[in-house]
């Protein structure tokens, strides 16, 4: 029989799917309708950074290992990416996002395992770990909040010993609905087992962050 709480409890569970269907619908009428604006084709800095070194005695090149790539969108940074020798695993939840990126990394000549399915689902996915680095270019922000605890455990669970995790987010300003964003004090909260090492600021007209995260030696 139900109780008044289970009765809540399945009203919160069908609003969540509710909204997981909307963004899903959302981001695949970003492909359907053409290049999604930002499907640049160029790796930011950040990350170019991180793989390649800094620069000018600034400290050194990461040894490449395993990564693994959340909303990879084209595939740009997963080629990337494979090109600096990383063994990579990469993830979108739209299936004509998939379809591209496999054309583009046949047309680079790279080998890159790209998964269609859901980032917070990743048990669901052949991509066991472990991972040296997860590289999230605002993917996380639009998740739904109910969903992101299950992108970090799927992520914790993967992390070799040390891993980094590099993610570009949006702030909650930026959006006009009442969930989407991301602040370093959730990251904090949610990532437990996980250090927050860095928050940089993006350069764009509205609040934008690259966050580091390393995790703890277990
Ligand atoms: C703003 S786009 C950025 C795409 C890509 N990182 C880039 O910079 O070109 C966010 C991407 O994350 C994907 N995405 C959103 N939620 C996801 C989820 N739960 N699992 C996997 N991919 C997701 C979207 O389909 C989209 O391709």
């Amino acid at each position: 029989m139900d109780t008044p709480n289970t009765v809540r409890d399945a009203g919160g569970a069908e609003a969540g799917r509710d909204e997981e269907e909307a963004v899903r619908r959302a981001l695949e009428e970003y492909y359907r309708a053409g290049k999604p604006p930002w499907d640049t084709g160029v790796t930011p800095p950040e990350l170019v950074a991180l793989i390649e070194g800094p620069g000018e005695g600034h400290g050194a090149a990461l040894p490449p290992g395993r990564a693994l790539e959340l909303g990879c969108g084209t595939g740009t940074n997963a080629i990337y990416l494979a090109r600096h020798g990383w063994e990579v695993v990469a993830v979108d939840l739209v299936g004509r996002a998939i379809e591209l990126a496999r054309e583009r990394t046949e047309a680079a000549g790279v080998d890159v395992r790209l998964l269609h399915g859901d980032a917070t689902r990743l048990d669901e996915l052949d991509a066991p770990g472990p991972f040296d680095l997860f590289f999230d270019l605002s993917c996380y922000c639009g998740i739904p909040p109910h969903r992101r605890d299950a992108y970090v455990t799927g992520l914790t669970r993967r992390a070799a010993p040390g891993a980094r995790l590099l993610m570009f987010g949006y702030g909650p300003e930026a959006f006009d609905d009442t969930f989407s964003g991301v602040t370093a004090d959730e990251l904090r909260a949610r990532f437990s087992g996980w250090d927050l090492v860095d928050v940089t600021p993006g350069t764009n007209p509205v609040p934008t962050f690259w966050f580091t995260l390393r995790a703890r030696d277990a």
